[in-house]
């Protein structure tokens, strides 16, 4: 265990932690948006900054990133860390300016609806946080997504925007996008994500739609179990 001051709050944490996981440890709250129990940490939204100190100097640090350490200072609330947060979500509303997501976090910390930036009208609700690329490859395992072209036309999609036929349909990428970004429908045996349409499997006990057959298939050749095996959907099991 380490112990660091938070807030002016003695801390104690595992010395694996994280700032951001010693601060919610002790009931304080930092904002994040690119941080995702299910995925490697990105450090790409930048809303999670806080204040470091270190002998007579201060850092601005980005907390889901930075590992706890014996002594560490940490404000996480001073009117510098609450600028730069400020200035990192009026940029994000002027990218996003569509998400609900967004502009909910804007009321709470007081950023003014007008923001000083050339707001996008074609990025839908992107922040290019990368969690839905990272499920994919490190959970999944299929890397049907990606992040594609340069500078202000990043965007974030299946190659060359076309059908991916390693996508299997699993849903990881929307449960994992913090802004709903996303477009995923489904409606009776059907599913539609990233332009394909799934058949989706019943189980065989409710009857309900649970899963894409591709995903099914997919965790069968994976582990192993015979797909007849599979069709059973979660709450039935
Ligand atoms: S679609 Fe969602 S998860 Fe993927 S990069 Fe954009 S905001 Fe992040
Ligand atoms: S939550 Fe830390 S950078 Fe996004």
């Amino acid at each position: 265990m380490v112990n660091l001051i938070i807030d002016g709050k003695n801390v104690k944490a595992d010395k694996n932690m994280m700032v951001l996981e010693a601060a919610r440890s002790a009931g304080i709250d930092i904002p994040t948006l690119c941080v995702h129990e299910s995925v490697s940490r990105s450090g790409a939204c930048r809303l999670c900054v806080v204040e470091i100190k270190k002998g007579s100097r201060t850092r601005i640090v980005t907390s889901c990133l930075y590992p706890v350490e014996e002594g560490l200072v940490v404000d996480t609330k001073t009117e510098r860390v609450q600028n730069v947060r400020r200035l990192v979500l009026e940029l994000l509303l002027a990218r996003c300016p569509e998400s609900d997501v967004l502009w909910k976090m804007a009321k709470e910390m007081g950023v003014e609806p007008q923001t000083r930036f050339a707001v996008d009208t074609d990025k839908g609700k992107c922040i290019l946080c990368r969690s839905c690329v990272r499920v994919c490859e490190e959970i999944v395992g299929v890397s049907a997504i990606g992040l594609f072209n340069r500078g202000s036309h990043k965007t974030v999609g299946t190659p060359f925007m076309e059908k991916s036929d390693v996508c299997i349909g699993c849903g990881a990428c929307v449960y994992v996008c913090p802004t709903g970004h996303i477009e995923m429908t489904s409606a009776g045996d059907k599913r539609k994500i990233w332009g394909r349409t799934f058949k989706m499997q019943a189980c065989e006990k409710c009857g309900k739609y649970f899963a894409p057959i591709d995903q099914l298939k997919y965790i069968s050749k994976k582990t192993g179990t015979p797909l007849k095996e599979m069709m059973i959907c979660t709450n039935c099991r």
